[in-house]
C-alpha cells in the first residue's frame, strides 16, 4: 500500500518546515496562538507512527487532548488496525501506534518505551516539570527517543527554563524557537490587528508574539538562582536547623523543610494521604534528624497535632495563619529570596509553587497571598515557616 497517497496531511507551511529542518532531540516552540503547533505535532507525531514507531501524545487536560485525538483518527483511518478509546490508542497497519494521555495521568507513560513524546500547550500544566522528569523522560531512554513542547508563553515556568536551555550553547540537544502567530499564512491578518486593538497589551504580546511576560501576580520572582545542585544532606553537628511544616488539610501535602543555619535548605518532605500518625512520625523522624525545632502550621487542626509533637519532645513554634500574620511572613521570604540569602534543593514541586505564588489586589483594599487557583502552595509555606527564623547571620531563635 502507498501510505502517502493514502493519508493526506497538511502542507507545512514555511515556518512550521524551518522548525522541522533544524530539530534537535528536545524541541521547544514558543509561539503566538493559531501558530500552527498542533498542526506541526500531528505532522511529527503521523509520521514516525507511519515509520512504524511508538509515539505519545500528551496535554495538560482532556478537553486539549480532545482534538488531536479525533484529527488523528479521521487523518489514519485508512490505516488504522485498532483503536482503544479506553486507553486513547491507536494502532496502525505499520506496526506504529500513538497514544494519548494528559499530564496529570498518574499512569502517564508508565511501562512504555518512545520513539517520540509531543507535549501541546507545554506551559498551561503546573505540573510539566514532575512529569516530564519523572515520567516521560525515563520512556525516552531504551529508543534514544525525541521530545516535543509546544506552547504558547505562560510567564516565567518550566516551559520557559526549557526554552532558554534551548538557546542557550550549553545543551546541544535542545533546540527552541519563538515565533508569533503571524508567521501561519493561514490566519488572516486582519485576525491579528483585531486582536492587537481587543487586548491589553500584554495579553497581546504573550498570546499573539509569543512573548515570555514576568506574571506580574507573581511575588517571587528572580530566586533561580538560589537554586543548588545540592542533594539533600545529612546533619552536620556544627550547624543548627530549623524546619517549617505545613500541614494537610483535606486535599493537599504536608511538607517539612529544614534549613541550617546559613540558610540552606538541606531537608525536603512532602506527601499526602497518610494517617495522622505516621504523619506526625515523619515529623519526628527529619526534626530528630537534625535536632530541629520547627515552625508549624497550627492553624484549626493543627492544634491536636502540636500537642502530640510537644509531648514527643519536638520545640515546637505554633504559627497560626491570619490574614494579618500571612503577609509579613510571605513578604519576609520573598526578601531572602531576593537578597541572596536563602539557597534552595532543585525541587520541582517546590520550583513550581514559588513560580506561580500570587499576591493579588483583593476589591476590599487587601492583598491576597496564595497558589492560583486549583495549585497547590504547601511547600511555599513551609519554606516561608521554617526561612522565618532565618535571621542575618545566625538562626533568631537561638
Ligand atoms: N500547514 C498548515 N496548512 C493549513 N492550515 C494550517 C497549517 N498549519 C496550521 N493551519 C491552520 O491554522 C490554524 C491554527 O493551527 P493550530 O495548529 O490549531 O494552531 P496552534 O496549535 O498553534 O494554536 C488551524 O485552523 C489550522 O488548520
Ligand atoms: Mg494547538
Amino acid at each position: 500500500m502507498n501510505l502517502n497517497t493514502e493519508i493526506r496531511l497538511p502542507r507545512l507551511h514555511p515556518a512550521q518546515t524551518h522548525v522541522k529542518l533544524e530539530a534537535s532531540r528536545f524541541n521547544i516552540l514558543a509561539c503566538g496562538r493559531r501558530w500552527g503547533k498542533t498542526v506541526l505535532g500531528l505532522d511529527l507525531a503521523i509520521h514516525s507512527a507511519l515509520d512504524g514507531n511508538a509515539v505519545a501524545w500528551a496535554a495538560p487536560t482532556y478537553k486539549l487532548l480532545a482534538e488531536p485525538y479525533r484529527t488523528t483518527q479521521s487523518l489514519l483511518s485508512p490505516i488504522v488496525k485498532r483503536i482503544s478509546h479506553e486507553d486513547h490508542r491507536i494502532e496502525l497497519v505499520t506496526g506504529g501506534t500513538i497514544v494519548f494521555w494528559t499530564l496529570n495521568d498518574i499512569n502517564l507513560g508508565r511501562g512504555y518505551k518512545y520513539k517520540l513524546w509531543i507535549i501541546d500547550e507545554a506551559a498551561h500544566s503546573p505540573n510539566l516539570q514532575t512529569a516530564f522528569e519523572g515520567s516521560i523522560r525515563p520512556t525516552l531512554v531504551d529508543l534514544c527517543g525525541d521530545a516535543w513542547f509546544l506552547s504558547s508563553p505562560q510567564g516565567h515556568n518550566y516551559f520557559h527554563r526549557l526554552f532558554l536551555k534551548g538557546q542557550s550553547t550549553d545543551h546541544h540537544n535542545y533546540m527552541s524557537w519563538q515565533m508569533p502567530t503571524a508567521s501561519n499564512p493561514y490566519i488572516h491578518p486582519q485576525e491579528i490587528a483585531d486582536a492587537k486593538d481587543a487586548l491589553p497589551d500584554r495579553t497581546f504580546r504573550q498570546e499573539f508574539l509569543a512573548e515570555f511576560a514576568q506574571n506580574k501576580d507573581t511575588i517571587f520572582q528572580n530566586f533561580h538562582r538560589n537554586i543548588t545542585s545540592f542533594p539533600i544532606s545529612e546533619a552536620n553537628p556544627s550547624h543548627t536547623y530549623i524546619a517549617g511544616i505545613d500541614l494537610a488539610k483535606v486535599q493537599d501535602y504536608t511538607v517539612i523543610t529544614i534549613l541550617n543555619d546559613q540558610g540552606q535548605q538541606v531537608y525536603f518532605d512532602r506527601f499526602r494521604r497518610q494517617s495522622w500518625s505516621q504523619v506526625i512520625s515523619r515529623i519526628i523522624a527529619a526534626c530528630q534528624k537534625f535536632r530541629a525545632p520547627a515552625v508549624i502550621d497550627a492553624t484549626g487542626l493543627g492544634d491536636p497535632i502540636v500537642e502530640q509533637l510537644q509531648s514527643a519532645g519536638l520545640t515546637l513554634f505554633p504559627f497560626r495563619f491570619t490574614s494579618l500574620s500571612k503577609e509579613p511572613l510571605i513578604q519576609s521570604l520573598a526578601v531572602k529570596l531576593e537578597q541572596n540569602k536563602l539557597s534552595l534543593l532543585d525541587i520541582p514541586e517546590q520550583t513550581q509553587e514559588l513560580e506561580s505564588f500570587q499576591a493579588i489586589a483583593t476589591p476590599g483594599g487587601g492583598i491576597k497571598y496564595s497558589a492560583p487557583p486549583g495549585q497547590h502552595d504547601d511547600c511555599v509555606i513551609a519554606l516561608a515557616l521554617a526561612a522565618s527564623k532565618i535571621g542575618n547571620s545566625r538562626l533568631s531563635v537561638f
